[in-house]
Protein backbone atom coordinates (compact mmCIF):
# COMPACT_ATOMS: atom_id res chain seq x y z
CA UNK A 1 0.00 0.00 0.00
CA UNK A 2 1.29 3.44 -0.70
CA UNK A 3 1.89 5.95 1.74
CA UNK A 4 -1.21 8.07 2.42
CA UNK A 5 -3.31 5.86 0.38
CA UNK A 6 -6.65 4.21 1.85
CA UNK A 7 -6.48 0.09 1.73
CA UNK A 8 -9.88 -0.56 0.24
CA UNK A 9 -9.81 -4.06 1.06
CA UNK A 10 -9.67 -3.29 5.04
CA UNK A 11 -11.65 -0.07 4.81
CA UNK A 12 -15.70 -0.03 4.97
CA UNK A 13 -16.68 1.92 1.99
CA UNK A 14 -18.94 5.21 4.33
CA UNK A 15 -18.90 6.57 1.06
CA UNK A 16 -20.87 5.00 -1.48
CA UNK A 17 -24.63 5.64 -1.43
CA UNK A 18 -27.72 3.17 -1.92
CA UNK A 19 -30.80 4.10 -4.58
CA UNK A 20 -33.65 5.57 -2.89
CA UNK A 21 -37.11 4.89 -4.08
CA UNK A 22 -38.78 8.33 -4.73
CA UNK A 23 -41.99 7.19 -2.57
CA UNK A 24 -41.40 8.16 0.74
CA UNK A 25 -45.03 7.07 1.89
CA UNK A 26 -44.19 3.33 0.73
CA UNK A 27 -40.95 2.85 2.66
CA UNK A 28 -41.86 4.71 6.02
CA UNK A 29 -42.58 0.95 7.76
CA UNK A 30 -44.43 1.37 11.18
CA UNK A 31 -43.60 5.66 10.82
CA UNK A 32 -46.52 5.47 8.04
CA UNK A 33 -49.14 5.25 10.32
CA UNK A 34 -48.20 8.93 11.21
CA UNK A 35 -47.98 10.49 8.37
CA UNK A 36 -50.49 13.67 7.79
CA UNK A 37 -51.81 15.98 9.65
CA UNK A 38 -53.51 14.96 13.10
CA UNK A 39 -55.67 16.84 16.13
CA UNK A 40 -56.02 15.21 19.87
CA UNK A 41 -57.95 16.96 22.73
CA UNK A 42 -57.87 14.50 25.38
CA UNK A 43 -53.70 14.85 25.94
CA UNK A 44 -52.96 14.18 29.65
CA UNK A 45 -49.66 15.99 30.93
CA UNK A 46 -47.98 15.73 34.10
CA UNK A 47 -45.08 18.48 34.94
CA UNK A 48 -43.17 18.99 37.88
CA UNK A 49 -44.04 22.24 39.54
CA UNK A 50 -42.56 23.69 43.07
CA UNK A 51 -45.31 21.75 45.22
CA UNK A 52 -45.12 18.97 43.70
CA UNK A 53 -46.82 17.63 40.61
CA UNK A 54 -49.37 19.33 38.24
CA UNK A 55 -51.55 17.13 36.13
CA UNK A 56 -52.61 19.41 33.02
CA UNK A 57 -55.10 18.47 29.93
CA UNK A 58 -53.99 19.50 26.65
CA UNK A 59 -54.78 19.65 22.68
CA UNK A 60 -52.42 18.58 20.38
CA UNK A 61 -51.81 19.73 16.33
CA UNK A 62 -49.40 17.60 14.71
CA UNK A 63 -48.23 17.31 11.86
CA UNK A 64 -46.09 15.07 10.11
CA UNK A 65 -44.79 15.16 6.26
CA UNK A 66 -42.77 12.88 4.35
CA UNK A 67 -39.54 13.82 3.50
CA UNK A 68 -37.31 12.71 0.28
CA UNK A 69 -35.38 9.94 1.39
CA UNK A 70 -31.80 10.74 2.99
CA UNK A 71 -28.29 8.97 2.62
CA UNK A 72 -25.13 8.99 5.11
CA UNK A 73 -23.16 7.34 2.77
CA UNK A 74 -24.60 3.26 2.32
CA UNK A 75 -27.19 4.68 5.30
CA UNK A 76 -30.47 4.65 3.73
CA UNK A 77 -33.43 6.38 6.13
CA UNK A 78 -36.85 7.45 5.00
CA UNK A 79 -38.59 10.02 7.46
CA UNK A 80 -41.06 12.26 8.31
CA UNK A 81 -40.76 15.99 9.20
CA UNK A 82 -42.79 16.91 12.17
CA UNK A 83 -44.21 19.52 14.20
CA UNK A 84 -46.24 19.47 17.26
CA UNK A 85 -47.90 22.34 19.15
CA UNK A 86 -49.98 22.23 21.99
CA UNK A 87 -51.83 24.33 24.22
CA UNK A 88 -54.21 24.53 26.88
CA UNK A 89 -58.21 23.77 26.15
CA UNK A 90 -59.49 26.89 24.79
CA UNK A 91 -55.56 28.95 25.31
CA UNK A 92 -53.80 30.06 22.67
CA UNK A 93 -50.19 30.68 24.27
CA UNK A 94 -47.82 27.57 23.84
CA UNK A 95 -47.95 25.01 26.55
CA UNK A 96 -45.36 23.03 24.40
CA UNK A 97 -44.09 22.70 21.35
CA UNK A 98 -41.54 20.35 19.56
CA UNK A 99 -40.12 19.86 15.61
CA UNK A 100 -38.19 17.29 14.24
CA UNK A 101 -38.04 14.32 12.05
CA UNK A 102 -39.08 10.83 12.35
CA UNK A 103 -36.82 8.44 10.55
CA UNK A 104 -37.09 4.20 9.93
CA UNK A 105 -34.15 2.45 8.03
CA UNK A 106 -34.77 -0.49 6.26
CA UNK A 107 -31.49 -2.11 6.78
CA UNK A 108 -31.84 -2.52 10.31
CA UNK A 109 -35.16 -2.05 11.30
CA UNK A 110 -34.96 0.74 13.21
CA UNK A 111 -36.61 3.57 14.37
CA UNK A 112 -35.06 7.06 15.32
CA UNK A 113 -36.75 10.59 16.38
CA UNK A 114 -34.93 13.78 16.59
CA UNK A 115 -36.84 15.74 18.82
CA UNK A 116 -36.00 19.26 19.75
CA UNK A 117 -38.28 21.87 22.31
CA UNK A 118 -38.26 25.37 22.68
CA UNK A 119 -36.38 24.88 26.44
CA UNK A 120 -32.97 24.64 24.80
CA UNK A 121 -32.81 20.85 24.92
CA UNK A 122 -32.71 18.12 22.13
CA UNK A 123 -32.61 14.47 22.34
CA UNK A 124 -32.48 11.87 19.59
CA UNK A 125 -34.39 8.62 20.33
CA UNK A 126 -34.31 5.01 18.66
CA UNK A 127 -36.10 1.62 19.11
CA UNK A 128 -35.90 -1.37 16.55
CA UNK A 129 -39.33 -2.81 15.60
CA UNK A 130 -40.61 -5.22 12.75
CA UNK A 131 -41.43 -3.19 9.35
CA UNK A 132 -45.50 -3.80 10.09
CA UNK A 133 -45.41 -3.39 13.56
CA UNK A 134 -48.39 -1.71 14.99
CA UNK A 135 -46.71 -0.30 17.90
CA UNK A 136 -43.07 0.53 19.20
CA UNK A 137 -40.59 2.49 21.57
CA UNK A 138 -38.22 5.34 21.29
CA UNK A 139 -35.49 5.25 24.52
CA UNK A 140 -32.95 8.18 24.60
CA UNK A 141 -30.00 8.57 27.69
CA UNK A 142 -28.18 11.64 29.10
CA UNK A 143 -24.59 10.49 28.91
CA UNK A 144 -25.32 8.61 25.64
CA UNK A 145 -23.20 10.34 22.66
CA UNK A 146 -25.01 8.29 20.53
CA UNK A 147 -28.91 7.96 21.52
CA UNK A 148 -28.72 11.31 23.96
CA UNK A 149 -30.28 14.12 25.69
CA UNK A 150 -28.41 17.64 25.85
CA UNK A 151 -29.82 20.11 27.86
CA UNK A 152 -28.85 23.71 28.45
CA UNK A 153 -27.06 24.18 31.27
CA UNK A 154 -29.80 25.75 33.85
CA UNK A 155 -32.08 22.70 32.98
CA UNK A 156 -28.80 20.00 33.00
CA UNK A 157 -28.18 21.56 36.74
CA UNK A 158 -31.98 22.28 38.17
CA UNK A 159 -33.98 19.72 35.73
CA UNK A 160 -31.08 17.13 35.29
CA UNK A 161 -32.95 14.99 31.92
CA UNK A 162 -31.83 11.31 32.54
CA UNK A 163 -33.97 9.57 29.92
CA UNK A 164 -36.92 9.62 27.47
CA UNK A 165 -38.94 6.93 26.33
CA UNK A 166 -41.85 7.31 23.75
CA UNK A 167 -43.98 4.23 23.00
CA UNK A 168 -46.54 4.64 19.94
CA UNK A 169 -49.39 2.70 19.29
CA UNK A 170 -51.21 2.22 15.90
CA UNK A 171 -54.85 2.11 16.38
CA UNK A 172 -57.46 -0.44 14.46
CA UNK A 173 -59.90 2.77 14.15
CA UNK A 174 -56.78 4.90 12.41
CA UNK A 175 -55.86 6.96 15.05
CA UNK A 176 -52.36 6.61 16.97
CA UNK A 177 -50.98 6.73 20.60
CA UNK A 178 -48.16 8.25 22.14
CA UNK A 179 -47.16 7.71 25.95
CA UNK A 180 -44.21 9.20 27.02
CA UNK A 181 -42.04 9.56 30.21
CA UNK A 182 -39.27 12.07 30.65
CA UNK A 183 -37.52 11.51 33.83
CA UNK A 184 -36.18 14.39 35.64
CA UNK A 185 -34.02 14.89 38.58
CA UNK A 186 -34.58 17.92 40.31
CA UNK A 187 -32.19 19.29 43.35
CA UNK A 188 -35.51 19.35 46.06
CA UNK A 189 -36.46 15.73 45.54
CA UNK A 190 -35.06 12.24 46.60
CA UNK A 191 -36.54 10.59 43.98
CA UNK A 192 -36.69 11.35 40.32
CA UNK A 193 -39.65 12.93 38.42
CA UNK A 194 -41.62 10.96 35.92
CA UNK A 195 -42.85 13.75 33.45
CA UNK A 196 -45.50 12.20 31.20
CA UNK A 197 -47.56 12.93 28.50
CA UNK A 198 -49.82 10.95 26.36
CA UNK A 199 -52.62 11.77 23.52
CA UNK A 200 -54.83 10.45 20.32
CA UNK A 201 -53.77 11.87 17.40
CA UNK A 202 -57.15 11.57 15.12
CA UNK A 203 -56.31 12.34 11.19
CA UNK A 204 -57.42 15.68 10.27
CA UNK A 205 -55.54 15.87 6.42
CA UNK A 206 -54.04 13.22 4.60
CA UNK A 207 -50.12 13.44 4.28
CA UNK A 208 -48.84 15.29 0.83
CA UNK A 209 -46.21 13.64 -0.68
CA UNK A 210 -42.94 13.76 -0.76
CA UNK A 211 -41.51 16.08 -4.14
CA UNK A 212 -39.35 13.64 -5.35
CA UNK A 213 -42.62 11.08 -5.07
CA UNK A 214 -44.66 14.03 -6.83
CA UNK A 215 -41.84 14.36 -9.30
CA UNK A 216 -41.92 10.73 -9.91
CA UNK A 217 -45.73 10.38 -10.43
CA UNK A 218 -45.07 14.16 -13.29
CA UNK A 219 -42.55 11.47 -14.91
CA UNK A 220 -39.90 14.21 -14.08
CA UNK A 221 -37.68 12.26 -12.43
CA UNK A 222 -34.38 10.42 -14.00
CA UNK A 223 -33.84 6.44 -13.01
CA UNK A 224 -31.97 7.15 -9.95
CA UNK A 225 -35.09 8.57 -8.32
CA UNK A 226 -33.02 12.59 -8.81
CA UNK A 227 -35.68 15.01 -10.09
CA UNK A 228 -34.69 17.04 -13.18
CA UNK A 229 -36.77 20.22 -11.93
CA UNK A 230 -35.93 22.88 -9.47
CA UNK A 231 -32.76 19.92 -8.15
CA UNK A 232 -29.56 21.54 -7.21
CA UNK A 233 -27.87 18.12 -8.38
CA UNK A 234 -26.54 19.08 -12.07
CA UNK A 235 -28.72 17.48 -14.74
CA UNK A 236 -26.65 14.91 -17.24
CA UNK A 237 -26.09 16.47 -20.50
CA UNK A 238 -27.54 14.15 -22.48
CA UNK A 239 -30.83 14.96 -20.97
CA UNK A 240 -30.98 18.60 -21.65
C1 LIG B 1 -46.85 16.65 25.30
C2 LIG B 1 -45.62 16.87 25.68
C3 LIG B 1 -45.20 17.82 26.76
C4 LIG B 1 -45.89 18.76 27.44
C5 LIG B 1 -47.35 19.15 27.27
C6 LIG B 1 -44.99 19.36 28.40
C7 LIG B 1 -45.30 20.36 29.28
C8 LIG B 1 -44.48 20.80 30.28
C9 LIG B 1 -44.83 21.77 31.29
C10 LIG B 1 -46.17 22.50 31.36
C11 LIG B 1 -43.78 21.93 32.11
C12 LIG B 1 -43.66 22.87 33.31
C13 LIG B 1 -43.01 24.08 32.75
C14 LIG B 1 -42.87 25.27 33.56
O1 LIG B 1 -43.56 25.44 34.55
O2 LIG B 1 -42.01 26.05 33.13
C15 LIG B 1 -42.73 21.07 31.61
C16 LIG B 1 -41.47 20.96 32.16
C17 LIG B 1 -40.42 20.34 31.55
N1 LIG B 1 -40.45 19.60 30.39
FE1 LIG B 1 -42.11 19.15 29.37
N2 LIG B 1 -43.76 18.77 28.25
C18 LIG B 1 -43.85 17.83 27.27
C19 LIG B 1 -42.85 17.03 26.81
C20 LIG B 1 -41.53 17.17 27.15
C21 LIG B 1 -40.44 16.49 26.51
C22 LIG B 1 -40.60 15.52 25.36
C23 LIG B 1 -39.30 16.89 27.13
C24 LIG B 1 -37.88 16.52 26.87
C25 LIG B 1 -37.48 15.42 26.26
C26 LIG B 1 -39.68 17.82 28.18
C27 LIG B 1 -38.81 18.42 29.05
C28 LIG B 1 -39.20 19.19 30.11
C29 LIG B 1 -38.29 19.67 31.12
C30 LIG B 1 -36.80 19.44 31.17
C31 LIG B 1 -39.06 20.39 32.02
C32 LIG B 1 -38.58 21.09 33.31
C33 LIG B 1 -38.31 22.52 33.08
C34 LIG B 1 -39.18 23.45 33.90
O3 LIG B 1 -40.11 23.00 34.56
O4 LIG B 1 -38.90 24.64 33.87
N3 LIG B 1 -41.04 17.95 28.15
N4 LIG B 1 -43.18 20.41 30.52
Amino acid sequence: MNEGSVDSVTVPDIFTEPPGDPDTLANLGPLRALAGVWRGVKGADQHPVAEGTEPDAFVEHYDAQPIDFQTNGPQLFYGLRYRTHIVKPGEVAMFHEQVGFWLWEPDTNTVILTLAIPRGQVALAAGTCDPDATAFEVRAERGSTTYGIASNPFLERNFTTTDFRMTVSANPDGTWTYDENTRLVLPDRPEPFDHTDRNTLHLVDPPTPNPLARAASNGSTTTDGSLLIGDLRPIPEETL
